[in-house]
């Protein structure tokens, strides 16, 4: 593993030590040729063939007479011909092209339980989604033409009402950048932003995730309803006669206290929980088998004569003894745990790593290649 002390011309020189002391969740950091000689990695073409996809998450956001306008993907007939400021948005483009998860892996200094996608933008002159706030860090990498970037950190963050995405009411820029192939601007959550495409252009935002203490607490009693195991039924041998018969009782009242306070979750339920969730695959994402099914014998013969590696799609944690996978946990033995471990850190077993993997973790591994979730070759 690399070491966070070392600088990184990604982050200007600095290392990921002190990126995280001084900028991260604090202040932005513009730097200039974070990515030296960058070009594109899909062409607008490829990125409109994308937006037309319904297995993509798009957004097409226009701009016109004072007047802005989202239409959800999938997207067809890009780029728009009408006399109108646009900007498409192609979200998670890092699922299903190499190119960009390798460049969305370059930010795995940030753990990937905080990591989300890669998001590009593509903007005819002009175009932009007005000035916003996120509630996410960004890093917002310029791909190609330029970019100006206009910033503040203001505490006013009042929207628009009524208006089909986030502008905000009053936008106080502090600062002015125009951003060229290569430079990269970081943004804390909630700094107020606004990007507009000199020319045609298109941006990288490698963006972060931060699920709402809501969100978590909602899916963790879903999580816990499923895994509760709580036997009898409510019984009253004394009960008396009632003088009110539409009052509960005390006594009911306390039996049942008694019996639910008997629900509880300890540090291993929470793991459990959090691996599930931070890898369960969004909504929209889905496996593609592949076209050849092997026997389990021939499966293990490849894979370990060429490597496995994680499908671009899989997303893979762990947390003591438990693996998850793509929403599932497995709680593994100490000489399973260094396979699996290593798998998910590099995301790629190369055959040498694959000779050490006990029998059941081949086993697993020939399942993941039935559905999708891991490929045959060690690293891409
Ligand atoms: C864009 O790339 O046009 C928008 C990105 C952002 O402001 O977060
Ligand atoms: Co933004």
């Amino acid at each position: 593993m690399k070491k966070l002390s070392i600088p990184l011309p990604l982050l200007g020189d600095i290392s990921p030590d002190q990126f995280f002391t001084e900028y991260w969740q604090k202040k932005p950091l513009l730097i200039r040729q974070a990515i030296p000689d960058f070009s594109p990695l899909l062409s607008a073409e490829e990125l409109f063939a994308l937006a037309g996809k319904d297995d993509v998450e798009s957004r097409l956001i226009s701009f016109f007479k004072q007047h802005w306008e989202m239409k959800n993907g999938p997207l067809a007939q890009l780029p728009l011909e009408e006399p109108k400021d646009w900007t498409l948005l192609v979200q998670g483009v890092n699922l299903h092209h190499r190119a960009t998860d390798a460049l969305l892996r370059q930010f795995r200094f940030i753990p990937d339980a905080r990591l989300d996608d890669l998001m590009i933008s593509y903007a005819t002159d002009g175009g932009g989604v007005g000035p916003h706030f996120d509630s996410y860090d960004v890093f917002l990498l310029q791909a190609h033409g330029q970019r100006r970037w206009r910033i503040g950190a203001q505490k006013d963050l009042g929207i628009i009402e009524g208006m089909p995405l986030k502008i905000l009411r009053d936008f106080q820029p502090e600062q002015e950048f125009i951003l060229e192939p290569g430079d990269m601007l970081y943004l804390p959550p909630h700094y107020a932003h606004e990007g507009i495409a000199i020319g045609e252009c298109m941006t990288y935002s490698i963006g972060f995730r931060a699920p709402s203490f809501q969100e978590m607490g909602e899916s963790f009693l879903q999580f816990m309803s499923d895994t509760i195991d709580l036997p009898g039924r409510y019984v009253d041998p004394d009960l008396k006669a009632s003088v009110y018969p539409a009052e509960i009782s005390a006594e009911m009242l306390n039996t049942v206290s008694e019996q639910l306070a008997k629900i509880v979750f300890t540090k291993d339920d929470m793991a459990i929980f959090l691996g599930e969730h931070l890898t369960e695959p969004k909504s929209s994402v889905f496996f593609t088998s592949p076209k050849k099914t092997l026997s389990l014998k021939l499966f293990i013969q490849s894979a370990q004569k060429k490597g496995v590696s994680l499908a671009l799609k899989t997303q893979m944690l762990y947390k003591g003894k438990h693996i998850f996978i793509n929403g599932e946990s497995f709680e593994v033995n100490k000489e399973d745990k260094l396979s699996l471990s290593t798998l998910a850190n590099q995301r790629y077993l190369d055959s040498n790593e694959i000779a050490s993997a006990s029998g059941d973790v081949l086993e697993a591994f020939c399942i993941w290649y039935e559905d999708g979730w891991l490929e045959l070759g060690g690293k891409k």
